[in-house]
């Protein structure tokens, strides 16, 4: 096969591109960080914008009001903002664990992660879900342990715990110089240099440097907190593995970093990190071949679609990666699942808190493209070619009920709102047999979400009842005739999913084993590729 060489200028953009996702257990200090990378970056002058924002919209109770003023949380979507020569993209996560579905689509569409850990809670709950998603492409992930001005656990028991827990190698980078009342700083091993902390930083700051961890100038400054420092580097050197590149890239090591977000100390090493190791963008597999980043033609993949930013107009907007390619405003491109052609004009991108017009982007960026239905989660919009981007996850709710009208006379209108909030991942839609609606949710506050909007947007009042489901698995059948005798044995527990693939609705944990193993040719899966 002979290779295109790829045009230069797409080459040089795609290079400086750095496109991560910071996941973290609620509280760990998410927001925190974000805000503190914007600062950095210049995009916001002022700490407190971004938690405001977050405040607002993070209170489950205010989550309907909130909705209703989508513009709120759709402008913190994505933040691009410039760091050092390099546009970084930074795509929010929905803190809330009952949208963690968003959340996990929205991780196939970066390049690299953040991983926020509270030092004095260790490893949570949530964490280990996202880290998980994290793994199905073996996204890089830097280690931001934070709070360190606390009380918190010993660092050492920290990485043994993310390594035990979430099996990835910890390979520390920075290592705290006292904790608490008493925490001083960090040291950087790689630099063999102190950094030295100064609480309650609001602003960009360099922090004070000191050469050396020999350097007579610690044991007068730290008289109390430097012995620890210099036995727990020697102690390093024996109990941790050194930072491999090699080993990041592959997901299989993480680099550590201590600092407290709050105080905006050590959140610099973070984003010198992202750009100094975090992959720029990478090949994507588009089913027949994989798309290089800086091939010419523009080609890219729907991750996550965002509804009534105004309420007025009802209009949605796909989130959209680019993958190769330059977008440029006005352009052709082609639907491929729809088979036609359509113009992408006046995307939108989303420069920290103001939502722009983007005449520009290129394989790592993320545009905002109006939508009034024609793209769903996993559409893939290529200049040309028949290509189908991979790894789009629909995880098996854990959640079920049936909808049924208060007036039945608007069967019609609920069946248009389910799909279309199916299709924009709001909810799970199955249809069983009979016709009965059946939606599937991994958070109790996605079913609130979408009884408000069928009232709002579609007038259908319904009413959710408990369903007696406890999971569902997507079914593949070897051949024809597997698939009929199946379906005629389970008619009882079969459904079909919005996009007709079929569903195995299973009663009982015992009820899905049980068919399971009468069935071993039969393929049961907990997850699901759109498109
Ligand atoms: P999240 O997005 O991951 O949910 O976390 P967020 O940044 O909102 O932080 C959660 C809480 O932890 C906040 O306190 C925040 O101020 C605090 N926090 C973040 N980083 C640090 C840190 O380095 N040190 C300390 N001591 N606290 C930190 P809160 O009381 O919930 O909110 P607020 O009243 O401070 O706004």
């Amino acid at each position: 096969m002979t290779s295109t060489p790829f045009p230069p200028e797409i080459l040089r953009d795609v290079e400086k591109r750095r496109t991560f996702g910071i996941i973290s257990h609620p509280d760990a200090g998410k927001t925190t960080l974000t805000e503190k990378l914007l600062l950095f970056g210049g995009a916001i002058q002022l700490a407190g914008t971004v938690k405001a924002r977050k405040s607002a919209r993070h209170a489950t109770s205010d989550w309907m009001e909130v909705e209703k003023q989508r513009g709120i949380s759709v402008t913190s979507s994505v933040m691009q903002f410039e760091y050092e020569g390099h546009t970084i993209n930074l795509l929010d996560t929905p803190g809330h664990q009952d949208f963690s579905e968003d959340t996990y689509r929205v991780l196939t569409a970066v390049d690299a992660a953040v991983m926020v850990i509270d030092a004095a809670k260790g490893v949570e709950a949530q964490t280990i879900k996202l880290l998980e998603v994290c793994r199905l492409r073996n996204t890089p992930i830097i280690t931001f342990v934070n709070k360190l001005d606390r009380e918190v656990k010993e660092p050492f028991d920290l990485l043994s715990e993310i390594e035990d827990v979430l099996k990835i190698e910890c390979a520390p980078v920075t290592w705290p110089l006292g904790m608490g009342k008493a925490f001083r700083g960090v040291y950087h091993l790689l630099q063999d240099q102190v950094l030295r902390f100064t609480p309650g930083e609001e602003r960009r700051v360099d922090a004070e440097v000191i050469k050396g961890l020999d350097n007579p100038q610690l044991d007068t400054l730290f008289p109390m907190e430097i012995g620890q420092l210099r036995d727990d580097v020697e102690l390093i050197g024996g109990a941790s593995a050194p930072f491999s590149l090699e080993d990041f890239l592959a997901g299989r090591q993480t680099p550590v970093f201590f600092g407290s977000g709050i105080n905006n100390f050590g959140v610099q090493e973070i984003l010198q990190s992202l750009i100094d190791w975090a992959p720029a963008p990478q090949p994507r597999d588009a089913g027949k071949r994989m798309v290089e980043p800086a091939e010419a033609p523009f080609s890219g993949f729907v991750f996550k679609i965002q509804a009534n930013m105004d309420p007025k107009h009802r209009d949605r907007i796909a989130f959209f990666r680019i993958c190769s390619g330059r977008y440029t405003s006005g352009m052709k491109v082609k639907h491929v699942r729809l088979g036609r052609d359509m113009k992408l004009a006046n995307a939108l991108t989303f420069m920290a808190n103001e939502r722009v017009h983007k005449e520009d982007g290129v394989a790592g960026d993320i545009i905002g493209i109006h939508n009034h239905g024609q793209l769903q989660i996993g559409d893939t919009l290529t200049e040309g070619e028949n290509l189908g981007f991979k790894g789009i996850p629909y995880f098996a709710p854990e959640l079920f009920r049936a909808a049924r009208l208060r007036d039945p006379l608007k069967t019609k209108q609920l069946q248009k709102g389910l799909q279309e909030l199916g299709e924009e991942g709001a909810i799970q839609v199955f249809e069983q047999e009979g016709g009965q609606m059946l939606l599937g949710a991994v958070g109790q506050l996605q079913f609130e979400v979408v009884a408000q909007r069928l009232k709002d947007e579609y007038k259908v009042d319904a009413i959710f009842e408990s369903a007696e489901i406890y999971t569902a698995r997507w079914l593949t059948f070897p051949d024809e005739i597997t698939r009929r005798n199946f379906e005629r044995e389970q008619a009882i527990r079969l459904g079909k999913d919005v996009d007709g693939n079929p569903v195995y609705l299973a009663s009982t944990r015992y009820n899905l084993d049980v068919t399971m193993e009468k069935w071993p040719k039969v393929g049961f899966h907990a997850t699901r590729e759109h498109g």
